[in-house]
């Protein structure tokens, strides 16, 4: 058996922290790749279940429908993408510094074009390999951020009927499963 040396010892003893090997400023923990990864599973999955099992449901057996000015609008359901802006504003009050966004090449709202030139290309990228996830880094002010950008597909004929047909949509021949846009996750780095 190995003897276990007095200072291993002494740490264990003391509960001190373990010394780690990375060297002095080199990110530890999990590499935000992953973390966007995590995130994107999960804003994902809430978004494809609302869609299809709450907005779609309830068009489909002549409920309530979802419109844009659902706040004012008695019996109506949040948009989709409301639902997940509402979802991202309210994660963000609780203070945590991760961001996301839908971001696209044909935006019904103005404020949803890719806001750089990485970006446009990354929804470019994502139209032909929309497997293909996108990554870089974003400065703001003091932060720096790791970006991913993954693809928005139509997940249901409610996301491509309610886009096809919209007045301000710049884009009328969508197409199930074709990636319509782009699910932006921001994560800083440094953390
Ligand atoms: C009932 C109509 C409706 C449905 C259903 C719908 N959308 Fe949208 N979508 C909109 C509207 C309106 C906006 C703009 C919302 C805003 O930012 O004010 C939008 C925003 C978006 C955006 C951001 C870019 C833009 O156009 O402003 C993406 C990407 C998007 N939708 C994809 C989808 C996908 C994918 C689905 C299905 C999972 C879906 N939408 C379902 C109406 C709809």
């Amino acid at each position: 058996m190995r003897r276990i040396s007095s200072v291993a010892l002494l740490i264990v003893l003391l509960g001190l922290p373990i010394p780690t090997t990375a060297p002095a400023g080199e990110q530890t923990g999990i590499p935000p790749e992953t973390v966007a990864n995590y995130l994107h599973a999960v804003i994902e999955a809430d978004r494809t279940f609302y869609t299809i099992h709450v907005v779609e449901r309830m068009q489909k057996g002549g409920g309530a429908t979802a419109a844009e000015n659902w706040r004012a609008t008695k019996n109506t359901l949040p948009l989709p993408a409301q639902f997940l802006m509402e979802s991202s504003a309210l994660s963000a009050m609780t203070g945590t510094p991760v961001r996301y966004r839908l971001i696209s090449l044909w935006p019904i709202n103005p404020l949803n074009v890719p806001r750089s030139a990485a970006e446009k290309a990354g929804l470019e990228s994502l139209r032909t390999h929309p497997e293909r996830v996108v990554t870089g880094t974003v400065t703001q002010g003091n932060e720096t951020y790791f970006q991913a950008i993954y693809a928005d597909r139509a997940v249901s004929q409610s996301c491509v009927g309610c886009h096809n047909t919209h007045p301000q949509s710049a884009k009328k021949d969508f197409k199930l499963n074709e990636a319509m846009g782009g699910l932006v996750i921001e994560i800083p780095m440094g953390r």
